[in-house]
């Protein structure tokens, strides 16, 4: 089931431990505020799911579909398509909820998109946060677990949409 030739990066436990280290800090953050979460399709559909279900304070959640990648593991490089949001986030405090920040291009359009409904602030929660290739001035504000490299697959991730499913992360080996 897992890829060929890949190293084991994060653990179902490890996973565990860091989502839950992550929630604990959001639901101090937060708390007494008017929290929606907005998880990036398809990738964060696992990491809102656990991250959400460990939070101690009410939120509200939605999605946004986006995407920078084709099928491979290159970028595109290019503005992505966003779709639209179905929940009224003006006034509100949205926290941005993706799987991976690598160079910055998914997140800061998505920002973009974000702010002209008028919310009150925009909080950006990633699991992996990759530096290597950061190509815009986006960080994360929250994050679970930081790289320097590598093309990471599993708890979401895909490689041509193969290995989202698997409970770790694994490191592919580059040919
Ligand atoms: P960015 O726009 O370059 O920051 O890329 C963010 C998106 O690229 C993520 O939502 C992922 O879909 C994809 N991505 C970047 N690095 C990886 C990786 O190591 N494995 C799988 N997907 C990745
Ligand atoms: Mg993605």
């Amino acid at each position: 089931m897992m890829p060929d030739y890949s190293s084991l990066l994060l653990s179902p436990r490890e996973i565990d431990d860091k989502v839950a280290a992550l929630a604990e800090q959001i639901s101090r953050d937060y708390k007494d505020r008017d929290l929606v979460l907005i998880g990036v399709l398809k990738g964060a559909f696992i990491f809102l799911a656990d991250l959400s279900r460990k939070l101690t304070i009410p939120a509200t959640i939605d999605f946004v579909w986006c995407s920078s990648y084709g099928g491979g593991d290159t970028s595109t490089e290019n503005v992505l398509r966003i779709s639209g949001i179905r929940t009224d986030i003006s006034g509100k405090d949205v926290l941005i909820v993706e799987d991976i920040l690598d160079t910055g291009i998914t997140i800061r359009d998505l920002l973009a998109y974000l702010w002209s409904f008028r919310p009150s602030s925009i909080g950006v929660c990633v699991f992996i946060d990759k530096h290597e290739r950061r190509r815009t001035d986006v960080t994360a504000d929250y994050a679970g677990h930081f790289v320097e490299k590598g093309f990471l697959v599993g708890y979401g991730l895909d490689y041509a949409e193969q290995y989202r499913h698997l409970p770790a992360v694994y490191e592919m080996a580059r040919s």
